[in-house]
């Protein structure tokens, strides 16, 4: 495995790789790797001539008092994990270089951007949008991976490269969990043992969703209601949504009746924001006479 840490170097490797007729596939990271991010690694591996993982803790998609500064790194540990799972490429740029005195430049994704995540970290979207646009410019992937776990951010991504036509193709990889259901996040380390044990009430709450979707329940109020008793009973720090949304729009429904639909949710266990979803299948054309 190669280590890249200048925009240069990447550059003109990835030109060097276009003119050898290679597809490039790429997979945005900020460490801290765990089985979530590897398995975005093996669907690159899987369909991309040359893989090339990113691993930048970016600071415009942080807010203030945020956890920047404190967010876990093990750049050793990150190596290994990367190049077993079958790297070929690690871009580790330093924040100097990606966004050097005098940067001046966003990338910002109207609408989409500002509900649900957007609403509870302002700035969020803005910073994701930016430095995803930037890697892109100097990765040059034909592809991209990204996870499921954050789905909002699929949304606004998916919105940008159509928007501003940089014809990269987006894969979408399903959300990797522990044992009992929590979806695996380098921000889990921060749980206390309690918290952790609490946290696994998100999943519950969302197959609760999906099982009820599933019996023929097509009312968000009901649906959000029965969640919001399953989350509650944990005495999280705060539920800072709870949520039916369309997977492109991120517009909220109050009925179930497309098969695009999503739960999501934000819940905080004492300092630790978590954020979760799932997909709920509703047969297409089925509509609710009542
Ligand atoms: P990060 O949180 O490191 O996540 C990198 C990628 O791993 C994202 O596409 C994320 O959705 C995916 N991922 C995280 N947990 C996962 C899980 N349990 N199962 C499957 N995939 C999972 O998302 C970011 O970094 C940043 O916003 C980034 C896109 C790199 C821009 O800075």
């Amino acid at each position: 495995m190669e280590i890249i840490a200048t925009i240069r170097d990447m550059q003109s490797k990835a030109n060097q790789l276009r003119r050898d007729a290679k597809s490039i596939g790429v997979v945005p990271t900020m460490g801290f790797l765990h089985e979530g991010h590897l398995s975005l690694i093996e669907v690159a591996r899987s369909i991309s001539d040359v893989v090339v993982t990113t691993l930048f803790v970016n600071p415009t998609q942080f807010g203030p008092g945020e956890d920047f500064e404190h967010y876990p790194r093990d750049q050793e540990r990150d190596e290994s994990l990367a190049e077993g799972a079958g790297t070929d490429i690690l871009f580790i740029p330093g924040v100097n270089e990606m966004y050097p005195e005098g940067y001046r430049t966003f990338v910002v994704t109207e609408k989409i951007s500002s509900v649900l995540e957007g609403k509870f970290r302002p700035a969020h979207f803005r910073g994701v949008t930016t430095v995803v646009a930037k890697l892109f410019h100097i990765v040059k992937p034909h592809q991209a991976v990204f996870g499921q776990k954050d789905a909002q951010q699929v949304a606004v991504i998916r919105r940008m490269v159509e928007d501003l036509n940089m014809g990269v193709q987006l894969i979408v990889a399903p959300i990797l969990r522990e044992a009992d259901g929590l979806a695996m996040s380098s921000r889990n380390v921060y749980l206390e043992p309690e918290e952790r044990k609490s946290a696994a009430a998100l999943y519950r709450a969302l197959l609760y969703a999906k099982d009820a979707a599933g019996r023929g329940e097509r009312d968000v109020t009901v649906l959000r209601g029965e969640m919001m008793t399953i989350l509650d009973k944990e005495h999280p720090a705060a539920i800072d949504y709870v949520a039916f949304v369309h997977e492109e729009t991120f517009d909220e429904v109050a009925h179930l009746e497309s098969p695009e639909t999503l739960a999501v949710l934000a819940v905080r266990f004492g300092k630790t924001r978590l954020i979760d979803n799932i997909i709920i299948p509703v047969p297409p054309g089925e509509h609710n006479e009542s």
